[in-house]
């Protein structure tokens, strides 16, 4: 394990947050309405146990709840675990080998967890050197990087090489593109690794914060919501009037958070909202790489994308086709995929419109054999196809 060459210091100077609260209210026109669909992540109603905690990767679901975990492969259960049954968290980081994605679980003892085969949890907390220090979190940071919490603490993982750094006070760490954020009391530190620096936001009263994929800083009090503009300061985004937020999350490039019994999604420097959603005041979000997001409430799990707007009439492929091609194609058809057909982007889209059309739709070949497709999931790719 290497210290760094260079310590950061949680001490450089940040500038309070500041902004003009009256355009970022609700009565100024900040929030636009949102428009979700529940996603049917689990179609046979296969029983989890209450759920505490969700990680998802492309067509693969694991449900970490108070019975163990359950492990879903397009939509149908294809493993169980009852070993562990004190989860807390999960989380998809990139593998030790720089190249596969791992997903992993914490438990409520400090222990990491690494899903072999999708069947089996292996206890990976050694190999990060952790072997007595317990883990209380771990995100991907992005850039191959991953990022885990400790006890006053942060320690970075690349390939094998784990570097640990002191972060005396730190509640809560998050992170993409390549950078990494934490609470502290009163205060938000942005820990850039790769260049090893690290620059500090001044706002009293910040209980969350979430890095999109960009490497955008969001941070929230219970009442406003800020977003980074450069290293200087953060802007007022909204100002919900009263303790209503909660939740913060980025998934990918979408960031989503709870606002009282609402669910928000950040758009640009707007807010959409969703209106009569109804959640419950135990609402927990987790974020899905696919965009999507997952709500946990009384132990019992949902998922939900964003539909199409108003505005937009024809969806989006950012939007709609991306969640489902992260769900139901992305195994086989990114970038130097196993299918040797790259998917990954709409310009890949447009330019096999037709093939798709005839292997998705009238032959339905695609996805293969033993490879679900949901039936909202093949609408969406209707929808798209016909715009
Ligand atoms: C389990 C792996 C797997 C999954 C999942 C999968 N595919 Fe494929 N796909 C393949 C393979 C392998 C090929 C190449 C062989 C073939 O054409 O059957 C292919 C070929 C295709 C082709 C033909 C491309 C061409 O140039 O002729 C299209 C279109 C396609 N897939 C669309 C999709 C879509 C859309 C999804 C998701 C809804 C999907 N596939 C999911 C494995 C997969």
């Amino acid at each position: 394990m290497k210290r760094p060459a260079l310590a950061l210091t949680l001490l450089l100077s940040g500038s309070a947050a500041c902004g003009g609260p009256s355009l970022h209210t609700r009565a100024g026109g900040a929030v636009s309405s949102l428009e979700i669909a529940p996603v049917d992540w689990n179609p046979t109603h296969a029983a989890t146990g209450p759920v505490r905690a969700v990680a998802d990767e492309s067509e693969l679901v694991t449900v970490f709840s108070n019975a163990g975990a359950t492990v879903l492969v397009s939509g149908a259960v294809a493993a169980r675990d009852s070993k562990n049954r004190g989860w807390i968290s999960g989380a998809v980081i990139p593998g030790p080998d720089g190249v596969a994605e791992w997903l992993v679980g914490v438990t409520e003892d400090g222990r990491l967890y690494h899903l072999r085969g999708r069947t089996a949890f292996d206890d990976v907390t050694a190999r990060y050197g952790f072997a007595s220090t317990a883990i209380r979190a771990v995100t991907s940071l992005g850039a191959g990087f991953t990022g885990i919490m400790l006890k006053d603490e942060v320690a970075t993982a690349r390939g094998s090489e784990v570097t640990r750094w002191p972060a005396p006070g730190i509640h809560d760490l998050t992170g993409g593109g390549g950078l990494a954020a934490g609470t502290f009391v009163d205060a938000v530190v942005v820990f850039d690794f790769a260049h090893k620096t690290s620059w500090r936001f001044a706002l009293p009263g910040v209980n969350q914060v979430a890095v999109d994929d960009s490497g955008r800083v969001y941070a929230a009090t219970e009442r406003s919501l800020y977003v980074s503009d450069g290293r200087q300061r953060l802007a007022l985004l909204f100002d919900a009037g009263a303790p209503r937020l909660r939740g913060l999350v980025a998934a990918k490039s979408s960031v989503w958070l709870l606002d009282g019994d609402e669910l928000a999604l950040i758009d640009r420097d707007r807010l959409l909202e969703t209106r009569g959603a109804r959640l419950a005041a135990d609402a927990k979000l987790a974020p899905s790489p696919s965009g999507d997001i997952w709500v946990i409430s009384g132990g019992k799990l949902d998922r939900f994308t964003r539909a199409r707007g108003i505005e937009s009439a024809a969806p989006r492929w950012e939007n709609e086709v991306a969640p489902v091609f992260s769900r139901a194609c992305a195994s086989c058809h990114l970038p130097d995929g196993v299918s040797g057909v790259d998917l990954s982007t709409s310009a890949h889209w447009l330019e096999k419109r037709d093939r798709i059309r005839e292997r998705v739709m009238d032959e339905r070949s695609m996805p293969p054999r033993g490879h679900a497709l949901l039936d909202a999931d093949r609408e969406t790719i209707e929808r798209w196809l016909a715009r």
